[in-house]
């Protein structure tokens, strides 16, 4: 084979698709009924947004990023995550002058460059809900409740959601110092990309995926030790909000999410059923982001969930129902050069089809009993039999396909039947 996907993509299989689609419509179905309504930006920006954004010292900025020069000289990269590209259109079309909040959703492609690995990708995509215009930590809960619902309804039970805060640019100022001081006194013990967060972005250090470092990282002191007291009343008022809504979680101190524009609120939910890329999705608050990008000052505070890892989740879990139900009708034709009867086949598929019923038929001049064992593997409900043998003028057979019979009923009854048990 001369060419292969690229490394770290995969393309989509029919019967793959499928289950995609179920879990976007449920995402999409749950958008609608928390009222987000959809934005789409483009999958790639410019370089500067996301570095501004995500933070100069982040791994997916210094490692991940696609970055390349267009025809004109312009610096883009491939959109790595959802967020900075929402903040951007926020900005660029006023939208703060809309009512606030303003609830979006989006979803798409993102790109990564890093080590694929199962349920990491380097082109992986992301279904994602981002609020603009409240500090209630009332819509960080409501974030949360979001992605609870959605995992739930797709018929997961052994989540974990894992809660922490990560502070303003105020309470962080002494922690840094104090986290610093920490890693300081076991540099030795660091890799070398530790040593320079240590130096140029502490909080960094407690996103490090090297199993040493979050062995020595693992006492180091807890940003909600040293929260302000307005940090510590949100995040007091978050975890109360989610025990009044019975939703578990697990406070974890480490828990930064690896992006420099959080503050407060960071979640992530975990599946245990994944092995190392265990995140299915996760969120939080982004307070000084529209700002940092050159909007006005907004609160924000959103959520993206993965959905590669969902579906690999669902798989192993057998949470997608074994066989798609039969559906639709099949017209078959007794003989395939009876060009009257084609017509008749064509006439009737097309008038099904305006009907808005799922309906197909054969064009590979398949025998009668090949069109049927077709019929059968592509599980449609019903086959309209055409010509074949013993035909009667103004009847058509119909072969229940779930219960095996066939019946020859009055062209007209048989219509009405197909309407009523295939029709929306
Ligand atoms: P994130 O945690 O970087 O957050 O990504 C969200 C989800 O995308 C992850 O939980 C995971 O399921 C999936 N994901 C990330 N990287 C990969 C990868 N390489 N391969 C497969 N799946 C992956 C964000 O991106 C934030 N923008 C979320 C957010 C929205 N925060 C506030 N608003």
């Amino acid at each position: 084979m001369k060419y292969k996907a690229p490394r770290g993509t995969r393309d989509l299989l029919p019967g793959e698709a499928e289950k995609w689609h179920f879990v976007e419509s449920r995402f999409k179905e749950l958008c609608n009924i928390y009222g987000f309504t959809e934005i789409r930006t483009p999958i790639f920006e410019e370089t500067a947004l996301f570095v501004r954004s995500m933070g100069e010292e982040t791994d997916v900025v210094k490692k991940e990023m696609y970055i390349f020069k267009d025809q004109g000289g312009r610096e883009l990269a491939l959109r790595p995550e959802g967020t900075a590209g929402v903040v951007r259109a926020f900005i660029e079309h006023g939208i703060h002058n809309e009512a606030q909040p303003v609830k979006l959703f989006y979803y798409g492609p993102m790109f990564r460059y890093d080590r694929p690995q199962a349920g990491r990708q380097r082109q992986f995509y992301q279904m994602g809900i981002e609020i603009f215009g409240t500090k209630d930590p009332a819509v960080d809960v409501e974030v949360i409740k979001f992605s609870q619902d959605f995992f739930q309804g797709l018929g997961f039970s052994n989540l974990s959601l894992q809660i922490n805060s990560t502070g303003c640019s105020e309470c962080r100022e002494d922690y840094l110092e104090q986290l610093s001081v920490f890693a300081d006194a076991r540099v030795s013990s660091l890799c070398g990309d530790c040593k320079e967060r240590s130096r140029l972005n502490p909080l960094r250090l407690l996103d490090c995926k090297e199993i040493g470092c979050r062995e020595e990282m693992k006492d180091a002191p807890r940003i909600t030790d040293h929260l302000c007291s307005s940090c510590r009343d949100h995040f007091d008022k978050v975890l109360f909000l989610l025990d009044s809504l019975e939703i578990i979680y697990n406070v974890d101190h480490q828990l930064v999410r690896g992006l420099d524009y959080y503050t407060n609120t960071a979640f992530e939910f975990h599946s245990s059923t994944l092995g190392a890329q265990n995140s299915l999705g996760g969120g939080g608050r982004y307070d000084n982001l529209v700002e940092v990008c050159g909007g006005a000052s907004t609160p924000g505070v959103g959520m993206a969930v993965g959905v590669e890892r969902i579906v690999m989740a669902m798989e192993k879990e057998a949470l997608f129902s074994e066989e798609m139900p039969a559906a639709g009708i099949f017209i078959a034709v007794g003989e395939q050069n009876d060009l009257p009867l084609r017509r008749e086949a064509l006439l009737l598929l097309n008038y099904l089809r305006g009907k808005g019923i799922v309906c197909d038929t054969d064009y590979l001049g398949r025998s009668l009993k090949a069109q049927m064992k077709f019929a059968n593997r592509k599980r449609f409900r019903y086959v309209v039999i055409l010509g074949g043998e013993d035909p009667s003028e103004g009847t058509l057979k119909v072969r229940d396909m779930l219960k095996g019979d066939q019946t020859e009923l009055l062209r007209s009854e048989a219509i009405e039947l197909l309407l009523k048990n295939c029709g929306k």
